[in-house]
């Protein structure tokens, strides 16, 4: 826990917030303030720096510290499949009613959006289960998922497809089977996968989404945001979605009221909702 005294004596926190907007473009007023201070201030700690005046002079004279600080800021942890009750309802519900509806209209392209991806397990995943989902589907499924994160070190990651063998416990086995190499240490992702997934970074707050969307994963990105700019996010996702698209938002995470208006919940619990 993070001492009140040691934030109080780091100074004023505005000058820091306004001059990481000019110089890098990513506006910590959006996040929580208690999130930013205790980011922020293990950055400063690993400096022995103690004021956020002295943190601003050091970010001038050493710009390569911005990588570092927004590293800092975004916390990565994802597994694939990450909250299997979820993926339960995406696996039976979700994707089935996405297929069979192009499946009666005569469309093939399903278009997808993992929302702060990560390292891509996330978007990965959502591929393994359309490509494995039974009944009914469009002839030739065109799938395709857009995955964007704020932070470009982790998309790195992601784009690799490579990963420690810990986290393949986490894939199902029939899944593994068909979806992933493995030697001793690591695995990857087959292109059957990779290939229907494109990587770009995006800020939720300030870029363009991808539009026409039948599916957005959002999961565990509001915890850094307020209420207000939860809302204003979940605007961004009702108008990039179809009609008719499903949302999912992390388990701990809300969807706000009056945000909520435009979705139906699906599943309140495992935060699944659809368009109206
Ligand atoms: C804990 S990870 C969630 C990964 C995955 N969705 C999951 O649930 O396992 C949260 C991600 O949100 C990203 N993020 C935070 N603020 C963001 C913003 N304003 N725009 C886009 N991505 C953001 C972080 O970079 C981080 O990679």
């Amino acid at each position: 826990m993070e001492d009140t005294e040691d934030v109080a004596a780091r100074g004023q926190l505005t000058p820091l917030i306004l001059q990481i907007e000019r110089d890098r473009g990513v506006d910590l007023s959006q996040y929580r303030g208690s999130y930013v201070q205790r980011r922020l201030g293990t950055r400063m700690r690993a400096l022995s720096l103690t004021t956020y005046r002295e943190y601003c002079a050091y970010l001038t004279a050493k710009p390569t510290e911005y990588a570092r600080l927004l590293d800092a800021l975004t916390v990565n942890v994802t597994d694939f499949f990450r909250d299997p009750p979820v993926w339960d309802i995406i696996r039976g519900e979700v994707i089935p009613s996405i297929l069979a509806g192009k499946a009666a209209l005569g469309h093939h392209a399903v278009r997808a959006w993992s929302a702060g991806c990560a390292t891509g397990e996330e978007p990965y995943s959502m591929v393994m289960a359309f490509l494995s989902a039974k009944g009914p589907r469009p002839e030739r499924m065109l799938l395709s998922v857009t995955a964007t994160d704020l932070d470009p070190i982790a998309l790195k990651t992601a784009e690799r497809a490579e990963y420690d063998i810990a986290k393949i416990d986490h894939i199902p086995r029939t899944d593994r089977a068909r979806f992933v190499t493995s030697d001793e240490r690591h695995f990857r992702i087959t292109p059957e996968v990779t290939e229907r997934v494109r990587f770009r970074t995006l800020d939720l707050f300030a870029d363009e989404p991808p539009m026409a969307l039948d599916l957005i994963l959002c999961r565990n990105v509001f915890i850094y945001f307020t209420r207000e700019q939860q809302e204003r996010v979940t605007g961004v996702f009702h108008r990039a979605l179809a009609r008719g698209g499903y949302l999912v938002l992390g388990r701990t995470e809300k969807m706000a009221t009056s945000a909520g208006k435009g979705f139906q919940a699906v599943s309140g619990r495992e935060r699944v909702y659809r368009k109206l």
